[in-house]
């Protein structure tokens, strides 16, 4: 090699170096500041499900005439983003047992981090937060509490006291008078096609509540506020909310005080190539035999081809874009929908990453609803492998233990890249896989999991 070669590939050598260095600059630049403004209002969401999103982006639009603001999830939020803004308002929800919800936890933990160092790099910042919870829970927006706490704590100035409101009461509905149309949510009028209870419920089952139904729903009209939808109306992930009428709500007047939403949450179990909209619903019995009023309409009270109307709810944080990757799907009892959905989307691609599905109910007998619910998909070249456990069948056990009995082999499967989708009850199931996924990965790989956006979780 002469000279001029040797000189040319140091040169090339030092370009390249340089050009790699610039990139992540340029990435770590765009990601500290987000792109925002310093004259913007920062509006920040943490949400679960959507609805701190939508009250976040209701209360960008009403100050759109006299403010600029910039709407970001707390997923992408970093203390140097508040280091560039005056004003910030957070709208967050409390999700587990007074948590923040996923989207929230990195930032909770930077700012846990921060007041430790006992620097105050926010005392430039006025803020507001507002917190959405339910009071049925002991630790009644414990996030907002704790978020709220920690500006202040940081310097942040509150231009605001804290304002919490309980969303199963419909506390937030005026927040959301200046939605602007092109995020109103698609309202359906729904056809019952078909209704199969899909466990066999024998007496002594029935009288504990526990029919598992799988519905078909026909669409008789999608609408938003300004058009009329006809295609991609949902995706694996996303939430159908029934309306219940008032007709209904008045035969359970007691379940409804103070509800004046009177709407409930299933999560859709199809995508939107199989046309209706499919749902599974578990049905629930009160103590004095009459059924929940959600899961009453749904089962028993609506006929077939009676009409039920409802809102699409986009829960962006169940979405899973990679159709390459691993995919580890886990629910137990009505679970199965959301398991049902991600499984229909990817078997409908060429090419997808394999799922391997986990699925926990109660006797093998009577509630083995997991290949039925799952039929259409059997041969779907991405079933990897379908495992399942009954916790009061002899030698049974929990979704968990399942997990924990296969913990070499889902700690390979879900390697650097997998993701994980967990649907179902939160304290009966999503808490115990929740421990057992922290142990399964060590806590360096399961905080990457939540870090990098591959940990999903539809629990209720
Ligand atoms: C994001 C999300 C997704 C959901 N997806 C589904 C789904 O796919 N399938 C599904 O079946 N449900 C799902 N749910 C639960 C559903 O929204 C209702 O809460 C459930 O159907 C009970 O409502 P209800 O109106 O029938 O009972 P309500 O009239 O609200 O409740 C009546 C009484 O029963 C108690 N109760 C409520 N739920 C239960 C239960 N599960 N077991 C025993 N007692 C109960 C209540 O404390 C209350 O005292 C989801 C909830 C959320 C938040
Ligand atoms: C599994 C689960 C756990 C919850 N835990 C709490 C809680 O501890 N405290 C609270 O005030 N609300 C709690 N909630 C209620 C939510 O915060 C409330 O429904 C909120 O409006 C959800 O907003 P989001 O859709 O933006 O996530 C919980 C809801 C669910 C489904």
């Amino acid at each position: 090699m002469t000279e001029t070669h040797r000189l040319f590939l140091a040169l090339l050598s030092i370009s390249l170096y340089l050009l790699w260095v610039a990139v992540l600059l340029f990435k770590q630049r765009k990601a500290s500041n987000l792109d925002v403004s310093e004259h913007a209002t920062l509006v920040v969401y943490a949400s679960q499900t959507g609805t701190a999103e939508k009250v976040a982006r209701a209360k960008a639009a009403a100050l759109a005439d006299m403010e600029t603001t910039s709407v970001v999830s707390m997923s992408d939020l970093k203390l140097d983003t508040l280091s560039h803004v005056s004003k910030a308002i957070f709208v967050v929800s409390t999700y587990g047992e007074g948590e923040p919800p996923d989207a929230g936890r990195k930032f909770s933990s930077i700012l846990k981090k921060a007041y430790s160092q006992s620097v105050l790099p926010l005392s430039h910042l006025s803020f507001e937060v507002v917190g959405l919870g339910d009071r049925q829970y002991t630790s009644f927006c414990a996030f907002a509490v704790s978020l709220f706490d920690g500006l202040n704590q940081l310097g942040g100035k509150a231009a605001s006291p804290l304002m919490t409101l309980d969303s199963s009461k419909g506390e937030h509905l005026s927040l959301l008078d200046n939605l602007p149309s092109k995020n109103t949510e698609t309202s359906l009028v729904l056809t019952v096609n078909k209704r199969t209870c899909l466990n066999t419920v024998n007496q002594t089952l029935a009288s504990g509540g526990r029919g598992l139904y799988a519905l078909s729903l026909g669409i008789q009209k999608a609408q938003t506020a300004t058009s009329w939808v006809d295609d991609s109306l949902w995706e694996a992930g996303d939430i159908l909310e029934v309306h219940i009428p008032a007709s209904q709500q008045n035969t359970n007047a007691e379940d409804n005080v103070g509800r004046e939403t009177a709407t409930r949450s299933y999560t859709i179990a199809s995508v939107t190539s199989e046309g209706d909209i499919k749902l599974v619903v578990r049905q629930v019995v009160k103590e004095d035999g009459t059924l929940g009023l959600g899961s009453g309409l749904l089962t028993h009270s609506s006929k077939l081809a009676d009409s039920i109307s409802g809102t699409i709810r986009k829960n962006e944080s169940a979405y899973i874009s990679d159709t390459q990757c691993p995919l580890i799907l886990i629910a137990a009892g009505s679970g199965i929908a959301g398991v049902r959905a991600q499984l229909a989307k990817r078997a409908s691609l060429q090419n997808a990453g394999p799922v391997w599905v986990f699925y926990g109910e109660r006797h093998a007998e009577f509630d083995d609803v997991l290949d039925i619910t799952l039929s259409p998909f059997h041969q779907a070249a991405c079933l990897h492998k379908k495992s399942t456990i009954f916790s009061r069948d002899e030698n049974g056990g929990y979704v968990q233990h399942l997990l924990q009995q296969y913990s070499k082999q889902v700690n390979a499967f879900i390697g650097s890249e997998g993701h994980v989708y967990v649907c179902g009850d939160f304290t009966g199931m999503g808490k115990g896989v929740d421990e057992i996924l922290k142990s399964i990965l060590g806590e360096g790989r399961y905080e990457q999991l939540h870090e990098q956006g591959r940990y999903h979780r539809d629990l209720y």
